[in-house]
């Protein structure tokens, strides 16, 4: 009988902080109706001095804890996408697992940017089906606003932080259907952050470390590939288009969120937009996204769910589950 993965419980964290368009209107040469216009954005959660990607990531895990019924000793392993780990090491998932105190079990990140969060769920996955592990905590998070660079208009309006968590549980019955990952390191140029141990911090500010990004080629590139994803997905399922009953989107800009939308034939009723609250959260978004559809009762148990995301790298993947 085969092994499936299942969603037992999500949980969220958003900084209490919270940035509208007309405070970027204040710190760079932009404007609310630009934002909106382009890119869907209204206001971003900013972490404050103390909080990181890790008190964010504990809150959000403890949120999905509970909403799984179970506690942190029932967990066996620890998979946390993110991109903005609090240090180099020890890794983010091993400083959340300290705070929730279930030591011993396997704890690691994954960087996949902002396909973190897909890209740690595949792996959470296969982890279930091989059978080793039962009970996977899955988080996302990010606090990407450490490493904007706010004299940059063409990134700064862009990016938010927060956190999402899910708990999956090894099950006979559905469950994710099938998780799809994909990188082209090709494209590494076209969004970045230039700096690291290896190459060495710069003498400027921050260390120099600033997120960089060709937008229109990305959007491009994000448009066609998650077309293509989407077509994957479902082929690998024998599965039609009219079969999804949501659409959880990786949420870095209303227009590739609705493009996708489009290709799938599906009304933006069926889709999760959470892109104008919270900006692009990276690796949290999916699951933040996920986490809302299910605490407003939109998403019901049975419900076939279709999440993607693209991002730096280039990274992108999908999970087909049934909730
Ligand atoms: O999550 C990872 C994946 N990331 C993405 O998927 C992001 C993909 N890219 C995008 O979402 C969009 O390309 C952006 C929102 C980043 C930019 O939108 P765009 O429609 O592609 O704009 P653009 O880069 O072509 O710029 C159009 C104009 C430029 O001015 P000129 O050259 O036409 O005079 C920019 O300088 O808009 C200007 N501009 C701005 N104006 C006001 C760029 N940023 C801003 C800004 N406020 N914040």
């Amino acid at each position: 009988m085969r092994i499936y993965s299942k969603i037992a419980g999500t949980g969220s964290c958003l900084p209490e902080q919270i940035m509208t368009n007309m405070d970027l209107e204040k710190i760079v040469d932009t404007s609310d109706q630009w934002i909106q216009e382009r890119t869907g954005i209204k206001q971003r959660h900013v972490v404050r001095e103390g909080e990181t990607t890790s008190t964010l990531a504990i809150n959000a895990a403890q949120k999905a804890l509970d909403a799984a019924g179970v506690t942190a000793e029932d967990i066996d392993l620890i998979v946390v996408g993110t991109t903005t780990p609090d240090l180099i090491f020890p890794s983010t998932a091993c400083l959340i697992q300290n705070v929730l105190g279930c030591s011993g079990i396997a704890a690691f990140d994954v960087n996949a940017a902002c396909s973190g969060s897909i890209y740690a769920l595949s792996v959470a996955d296969k982890f279930i089906q091989s059978g080793t592990h039962k009970r996977v905590l899955v988080i996302g998070a990010e606090t990407l606003t450490r490493m904007v660079d706010w004299n940059d208009r063409t990134t700064c309006v862009l990016f938010g932080d927060g956190a999402s968590a899910i708990v999956l549980e090894s099950s006979n019955e559905p469950g994710i259907l099938s998780t799809h990952i994909h990188a082209s390191g090709a494209h590494g140029d076209l969004l970045n952050a230039t700096v690291g141990v290896s190459t060495g911090l710069k003498n400027e500010p921050n260390g120099g470390l600033k997120i960089r990004m060709k937008g229109n080629e990305v959007f491009k590139m994000a448009v066609l590939t998650l077309g293509r994803m989407v077509k994957e997905t479902l082929k690998a399922n024998g599965m039609n288009k009219s079969e999804v009953d949501w659409l959880i989107p990786h949420q870095a800009n209303l227009r590739i969120i609705t493009a996708t939308a489009k290709k799938l034939n599906m009304d933006m009723d069926q889709v999760i937009v959470t892109v104008d609250k919270h900006g692009n959260t990276s690796a949290a978004s999916v699951g933040l996204a996920l986490d809302e559809g299910i605490r407003t009762g939109q998403i019901k148990r049975g419900d076939i769910l279709l999440l993607e995301a693209f991002g730096g790298g280039f990274t992108w993947g999908s999970a087909l589950i049934k909730y």
